[in-house]
């Protein structure tokens, strides 16, 4: 059985977390395969966004509890290590990831819909980082990841408590982009990745690059990444293709040169 799941829909790949019985928890065995996935699209120059979701109704309860409780702390540590390499691969694909959180995103699971570039949310769906109900914490960039994305003392707070939120909640506070009926979630995710598929695939890269490496950096080295880019995007077909297209009031042809 495929622990994680690829399937391609139009440009877009759909990656599905499948270990349902244990709520799709990340063992070892699972963040390997989904390296190998996420491995897979760096690869292919046809994918033009991903979807990552979870089987049954869990997006991901956290990383894999049996497992880990008979680790050393050294072992704990290559375990974090593990976690955060797949996750960086999966933050720096070339390719915008959305995650389509269609249950628990609870631990790992909500550092993996943190990993991605946003997130949509089934009204179904629980997020939070329980570590400390355990006498651990995040370990596969809770702490890192989520502060960016909600703010430092919201961050606080679900890390410190342990607290879980409903799908609104996430939705007020910048955790999810936006709450779908459990039924159109993945559809919707599917179809803003089509989206996507059809815009110049060089600048959707440049500009993913830019913003994540503009975070947590002195805005003027922000400022001076996007000038760059700005330059280097100039010296494409899209970019001259996508200009005449307009001007000439077509759709744009772009090529990915
Ligand atoms: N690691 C390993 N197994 C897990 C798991 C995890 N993080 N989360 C759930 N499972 C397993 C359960 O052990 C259970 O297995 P079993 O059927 O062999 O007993 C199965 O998944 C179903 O979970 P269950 O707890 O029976 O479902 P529930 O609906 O009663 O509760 C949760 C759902 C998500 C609230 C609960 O499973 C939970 O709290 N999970 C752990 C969340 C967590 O602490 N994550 C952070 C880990 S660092």
């Amino acid at each position: 059985m495929d622990l994680v799941r690829s399937e391609r829909r139009g440009a877009v790949a759909l990656l599905t977390l499948n270990r349902p019985d244990a709520l799709n928890a990340l063992d070892r065995a699972t963040l390997v395969a989904l390296g190998g996935r996420i491995e897979e699209i760096r690869g292919d120059a046809s994918v033009h966004a991903v979807v990552v979701t979870g089987e049954g109704r869990a997006f991901a309860a956290g990383a894999d509890i049996a497992e880990m409780k008979g680790l050393t702390p050294a072992e704990a540590e290559e375990f974090s290590r593990l976690g955060h390499e797949t996750f960086a691969a999966l933050e720096a694909l070339a390719v915008p990831a959305i995650a389509a959180v269609n249950g628990f995103a609870l631990g790992g699971g909500c550092e993996l819909a943190c990993a991605c570039d946003w997130i949509y949310a089934s009204e179904k769906a629980r997020f939070g980082q329980p570590e400390v109900n355990l006498g651990i914490l995040p370990g596969f960039g809770g702490t890192s990841r989520l502060a960016r994305r909600v703010g430092i003392a919201w961050a606080k707070e679900i890390v410190l408590t342990g607290v879980t939120l409903g799908a609104d909640e996430a939705l007020r506070i910048g955790l999810a982009n936006r709450v779908f009926p459990a039924g159109d979630l993945v559809e919707a995710a599917l179809a803003v990745g089509e989206t996507v598929a059809q815009k110049g695939p060089l600048a959707v890269a440049q500009a993913k690059r830019v913003l994540q490496e503009g975070q947590g950096v002195d805005p003027r080295v922000a400022n001076a990444l996007e000038q760059n880019a700005f330059g280097l995007v100039f010296s494409t077909h899209d970019r001259e293709e996508g200009m005449a297209a307009f001007l000439d009031k077509r759709d744009p042809e772009f090529k990915g040169r």
